[in-house]
């Protein structure tokens, strides 16, 4: 073969493999959201924001912005610490608290040491929930979960305090997504859920 039907076998052979994975690129739904660092020097003093917080049940539909996505992730249930610990305690250190965020566009499962959001769910359940982000929070199925899960939901509810976001709490709500949904391990269980939004 000489160089010139060398060449063009090889712009031809880079044409063939361009149309094959152009179009699929082009579809790929985007799965991973690397958030924004965190602001973990802003807000309002404590004891202020202590009394700004309350229960709000009624949201506009504005998106929550990335930022406050990553502050409001991080106060959740962030990495404080070198050594991996994080924002709320747990029993021995356990851990084993998984944060989804239901929001438009998918139900996303929050990875602390990444700081990042999982795509697991394409749906959107924000009009079940009324509200554009709720949080559904699971735990390892022991004497533990549920106050794991209220130790984070109570950093969550001190966070939109400050940052001026409504939130609730449900017990409601908890049925929303199955397990399988969720692609939870065994024995973990959906114990509560927390919607944010900008107060209507
Ligand atoms: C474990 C738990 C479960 C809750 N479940 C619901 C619920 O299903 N629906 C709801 O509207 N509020 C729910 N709430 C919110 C409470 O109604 C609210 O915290 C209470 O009325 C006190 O109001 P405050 O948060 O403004 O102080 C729940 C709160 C907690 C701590």
């Amino acid at each position: 073969m000489n160089m010139s039907n060398f060449l063009k076998t090889i712009f031809l052979a880079l044409v063939i493999v361009a149309a094959f994975f152009v179009p699929v690129a082009a579809v790929v739904p985007v799965d991973v959201i690397t958030l924004p660092a965190s602001d973990k020097s802003g807000g309002m003093p404590l004891m202020r924001a202590l009394n700004e917080r309350k229960s709000l049940r009624a949201f506009t539909d504005e998106a929550i912005s990335q930022q406050d996505l990553s502050n409001l992730l991080w106060a959740a249930f962030g990495i404080n610490r070198a050594d991996g610990r994080r924002t709320a305690p747990t029993a021995r250190n356990s851990q084993q608290v998984r944060i989804y965020a239901a929001m438009a566009n998918g139900v996303w499962l929050y990875d602390a040491a990444k700081h990042a959001l999982y795509k697991v769910l394409e749906r959107d359940v924000t009009q079940s929930f009324h509200a554009p982000l709720t949080l559904v929070y699971a735990v390892a199925d022991d004497k533990y979960g549920p106050m794991h899960a209220g130790a984070v939901f109570q950093n969550v509810g001190l966070y939109c305090a400050s940052a001026g976001l409504g939130n609730v709490v449900k017990a409601q709500g908890v049925n929303v997504l199955t397990n399988d949904e969720l692609k939870l391990p065994a024995d973990y269980a959906v114990v509560i859920v927390q919607s944010v939004g900008r107060p209507r």
